[in-house]
Order: C-alpha cells, then structure tokens, then sequence
C-alpha cells in the first residue's frame, strides 16, 4: 500500500470511529501524519462576519478571553445586541488556562449551553507558527500568524503554508505586517508603519484579513501618542481593495479615529486591556467597599460578578461605535 492509500485508509477509519461518537465531521486534514478535524462545532470562521463588515462599512469587535467570566460576559453581550463577535484568544491567555484544547471547548460547550445564535469565531492572537498548528488541532476557527518579526520572504512562505491548512479545514487567517507596538504578553513591537506594498503582496498570498501596523500601540496609549497614521491606511486599503483590514490596540483610541479608521477599510478592531480595565476597576471597588466581608461576598460568583458586568459595558460601549449591533 502507497502513502496516499495508507493516508485514505486511516482516514475512513478514523471518520467512521468518530461518527460513531456523534461528531459531526466537515472536514478532515492529514498533516505529517497528524490528523485535524474541523468544523465540528457551532461556531463559525471569521471570514463571512468581515467580509459583511467590509461591504456594510462597519467593524466586527474582536474582544481577548481571559477565563470562564470573560468569555461569557462576552458572548451574552454579543447576543443581547444580536452582533457577531471575534473571541481572541493569545498564546499566554492560552496558556493561562491549560491549553488551546480548554479554551476551545469552554468556547465550543458555553456557546452551546447559552443558546448563543450570532456567529461566534475562536481566534488565536498573534500566534507563532507552532502556536498556529496547536490552534488547528484544538479545534479554533480561526488563527492570526504574526510573522511580522521574522524576515519578510520567511513571513511570506509560512503564511503560504497555514493559508493553505487553514483553508482545507474551513478556517480563517490573518496576517500581520508592520508590528504593533506595545507589548501585549511578551509580544513586543515598536509601533512602526506598514509599507502599504508589502501589505499588498501579503493580502495576495489568500488571508482573509489583514492587521498592518499605522501607528496603534497594545496597552494604554500614551500622552504623546501621535494617533494614527490614515495616510498609511488609505494607502493600503488602495493597494488591498476589499481585504478587511484590522486594527490592534483597540483601547484607548478615541471615537473620532476608530470611525475614521471603519471608514478606510478597517473591518475588525481588537480590544484587550480596555476589558481588563474595566474588571479592575469593578472589583477594586466591591472590594474597597468591603463587601466581599458582607454575608456571602467572598463567593466568588459574587466578587467576581462587578467585574463581569464592567466587561459587558465595556463591549456594549464597543460595539455600539464599532456599529456591529443587528448585524449579525
Ligand atoms: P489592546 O490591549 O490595546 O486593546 O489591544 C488588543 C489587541 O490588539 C489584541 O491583539
């Protein structure tokens, strides 16, 4: 028996075990050996929700997970203001919570147990390649490959390559040019500006979005942040047409330059420390007012309930100006 007939082989048996089981097989890859299995979920890739977002001039919020309270927080909120919504995911948040496989299936069983109906997509922030295949294998939707500190023909061929698997399994990618500044769980970048042809010949290598550096920074902005470069923006949207750009460092960038920023082609805004801020803030005060010291208080379904709520005004807040609501 030949490779490609071991390869068909194992994967008739391996579908007929897992029907069995109840899953619900869309797509099968082999990789080295390894098999991954998409589509078995409710959960939806991010390409349609931006691709709609992009067309109807509007922006699709991506909001990082930290544990249970935040994904949840985030899900009830997208579903109160019938919106789509892009659940990121980064290497270190990962870990933080045991593994890809953890978050993939809180995601995976929370959407269901919830009733959650508006597309929902599980997505790995700023992954490294390795981190790209653990997500695969984990079941996410989605995944960004951030090659941006690597040289750009190395960051080329290996976008070429997750495209490529990507696409086989049914998910989407996204791809970064210019780094981020800031520092977001290690991932450190110096704020630079995308050079609006390489970001073309990135977008031609087939991602379904693009995250390009124009001055945004992760983290709080500081004083003398000099905004955003919309030169560099209508530069890329010109060179890139109807690829839906992202925009990092979502917090803190005022009202005026995220809509200005919607307007030229940006379709999917991140925002991470904004959330965590406002969890802060919350159980600073319930604390502060000393009432995890009051009857039950320090039940954490208690103490943890203000910060809860903060993020859902938080994501509400973004989703009104990102003008995501009944959208999905
Ligand atoms: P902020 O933490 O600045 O909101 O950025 C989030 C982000 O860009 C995730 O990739």
């Amino acid at each position: 028996m030949n490779n490609a007939e071991n390869d068909a082989e194992q994967k008739t048996i391996l579908v007929a075990v897992l029907l069995h089981l109840g899953y619900n097989i869309q797509q099968l890859w082999i990789i080295n050996n390894t098999f991954y299995i998409g589509g078995n979920n409710m959960l939806v890739n991010a390409k349609d929700m931006l691709d709609k977002a992009k067309a109807g001039h509007y922006a699709v919020g991506q909001f990082n997970i930290n544990n249970l309270e935040w994904t949840k927080s985030i899900l009830l909120t997208a579903q109160e203001l019938n919106s789509p919504v892009i659940l990121g995911v980064s290497e270190g948040a990962g870990k933080y919570m045991t593994g890809f496989k953890t978050v993939a299936a809180m995601v995976k069983a929370m959407d269901e147990e919830l009733g959650i109906t508006v597309p929902v997509a599980t997505h790995l922030d700023h992954g490294t390649y390795e981190g790209c295949y653990k997500c695969i294998k984990a079941g996410f939707t989605s995944i960004m490959f951030d090659g941006s500190s690597l040289p750009i023909d190395e960051n080329v061929a290996k976008t070429k390559e997750l495209v490529a698997v990507a696409h086989n399994l049914g998910m989407s990618i996204e791809a970064e040019v210019g780094a981020i500044g800031g520092e977001e769980d290690g991932v450190v970048g110096q704020g630079e500006c995308a050079d609006p042809d390489e970001c073309k010949s990135v977008a031609d290598l087939g991602v379904d979005m693009l995250a390009a550096g124009i001055g945004n920074i992760h983290g709080k902005y500081p004083a003398n942040w000099a905004g955003l470069s919309f030169e560099t923006l209508d530069a890329i949207q010109k060179k890139t047409g109807k690829m839906p750009l992202v925009l990092h460092g979502g917090t803190g960038i005022p009202d005026d330059m995220i809509k200005k920023a919607i307007d030229l082609g940006v379709s999917k805004i991140n925002v991470n420390t904004e959330c965590q801020l406002s969890f802060a803030a919350a159980t600073r005060e319930y604390i502060e007012a000393g009432k995890d010291n009051e009857g039950k208080g320090y039940d954490p379904r208690k103490l943890l309930a203000p910060g809860a709520e903060a993020i859902k005004a938080t994501v509400k807040e973004k989703m009104e100006l990102f003008g995501s609501v009944n959208k999905a």
